[in-house]
């Protein structure tokens, strides 16, 4: 594959260029995570601060990936940085619990609705491993139930559901009876309710309450409310997966903002100030399940076990507590909301201007953008595009999605992946500003190249 883009963006990199070719040799995959792979290899980053990055050829980039949605409030934003270098020098790790584990959990109970009780895990997937895990001790019935499209981490009993085909496996190497265990359903309320009514082996729910991979496929709060009733109703337990939307959509996260309170919830990313962390937080009596007793039968068979040699470690405990004492607020959330506004208004002028066969959406301080491959589906205005199929908005070819990943990033802008990002609130007006001069460039672009096509 060759374009004049794809020149200009090799010739932007030839030290990234140096080290693909040697990580290829070293590192299975060429890269760190399946996210960060394209056809012409990653970029790699050397610092990072505010709400840009540079790249190890001095690329400078306004980043809305923001340590893949972790960093609400920036790339080393000065108070966190100062809570891990204190925390550094009483020792990084101890291996025992410490106080600021205490107040890191009563920061989050006195936020999050569903948060009675409170488990730290080390990331996103842990704590949906952990929660579904939870879900089946307290209901003794083994299957999980999720909508197409959505994404809980990369474990095997989630290990169907994420990727286009929904109904094929997302890797080589998941167990058939794990595969066994997860129903995917269509976000649709009246096969929800059927699907509950014929299977009494579904143990919970489990989604992203913005909808499927961080909202891409969105989901109203209508929606929610009404999943919440039909928990309620069939007995089985709804999990919200707040590790993009937690501190992200209010300082309570998507229940605060919802108003729908689940069972359980899972958290990561913001939850530990872009360090690795994460919890399963829930009712009282779901989460007594951890309890220890000292009768020793219930202690041996009674309990959901949890290990972890890092959880709650005290670098992350303090990214974690000092993040969320700001996030509290609710002022970081505000700022990135309105500038993500900003983008998206800014970002649908640019492809109505085209007449582009795109559209732009999102809720809170994030954006995604769907495009349809050249030569288009012949809709015949950029309002008749808009879909809320899971196929069509998670299928955007691969050749469209690199080629605007790639053109943003020629010009300074690096989006967090697919066809999206978040804003912080180390944004500025000055980068909205910015970037949309570059959006407009690369969306020429990609129209005089019949990447995409047009409306009409
Ligand atoms: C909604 C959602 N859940 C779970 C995860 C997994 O989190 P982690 O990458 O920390 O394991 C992610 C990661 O992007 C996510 O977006």
């Amino acid at each position: 594959m060759s374009t004049p883009w794809l020149d200009r963006y090799g010739a932007q990199r030839p030290a990234a260029r140096a080290l693909y070719a040697e990580a290829k040799g070293l590192i299975a995959g060429g890269v760190g995570h399946d996210m960060r792979y394209s056809p012409v290899g990653p970029i790699y980053i050397d610092h990072a601060a505010g709400s840009h990055k540079w790249d190890i050829d001095g690329n400078e980039y306004i980043d809305y990936g923001m340590g893949n949605a972790a960093l609400l409030l920036g790339h080393a934003p000065p108070a966190v940085l100062k809570a891990i270098q204190d925390a550094l020098g009483k020792g990084f790790h101890f291996g025992n619990d410490h106080a600021p584990m205490v107040e890191w959990a009563r920061l989050i109970h006195d936020l999050v609705p569903a948060a009675e009780k409170i488990r730290f895990v080390n990331s996103g997937t842990e704590g949906s491993m952990l929660a579904l895990r939870l879900a089946r001790a307290c209901t003794a019935r083994n299957k999980v139930l999720r909508f197409e499209g959505h994404f809980s981490g990369w474990h095997d009993y989630v290990g169907r559901g994420a990727m286009v085909p929904f109904d094929k496996p997302v890797s080589l190497g998941i167990p058939a009876a794990t595969l066994d265990t997860i129903v995917v359903i269509p976000a649709d309320l009246a096969q929800l309710e059927a699907t509950l009514q014929q299977d009494q082996e579904i143990a919970a729910i489990m989604l992203e309450p913005s909808g499927a991979s961080w909202g891409t496929v969105p989901l109203t709060i209508e929606f929610n409310r009404e999943l919440r009733r039909l928990a309620t109703i069939y007995n089985v337990i709804l999990i919200f997966d707040e590790v993009i939307t937690g501190f992200r959509y209010s300082s309570g996260g998507y229940q605060v903002y919802s108003g729908v309170t689940p069972d359980m919830a899972i958290f990561g990313k913001i939850i530990a100030g872009g360090l690795p962390g994460g919890a399963v937080v829930g009712r009282a009596d779901i989460m007594q399940f951890f309890d220890y007793t000292g009768e020793p039968q219930h202690d041996r068979y009674g309990r959901v076990t949890h290990q972890g040699t890092f959880n709650a470690n005290p670098l992350s405990t303090a990214a974690g507590i000092a993040t969320l004492r700001i996030a509290a607020t609710g002022a970081p959330q505000q700022h990135a909301d309105r500038l993500a506004q900003m983008c998206r208004q800014g970002m649908e002028e640019i492809l109505e201007r085209e007449q582009a066969a795109a559209y732009v959406y999102g809720d809170a301080s994030i954006f995604h953008i769907y495009i349809e491959e050249y030569p288009g589906s012949g809709a015949p205005s950029r309002a008749a595009l808009r879909t809320d199929k899971a196929a069509k908005l998670k299928g955007i070819p691969g050749r469209v999605v690199t080629a605007l990943q790639k053109n943003l990033q020629i010009r300074g802008v690096d989006l967090l992946s697919y066809t999206g990002g978040v804003t912080s609130a180390a944004h500025t007006e000055e980068d909205i500003i910015k970037t949309l001069g570059v959006f407009q460039e690369t969306i020429r672009t990609l129209l005089d190249e019949k990447v995409i096509g047009r409306v009409g």
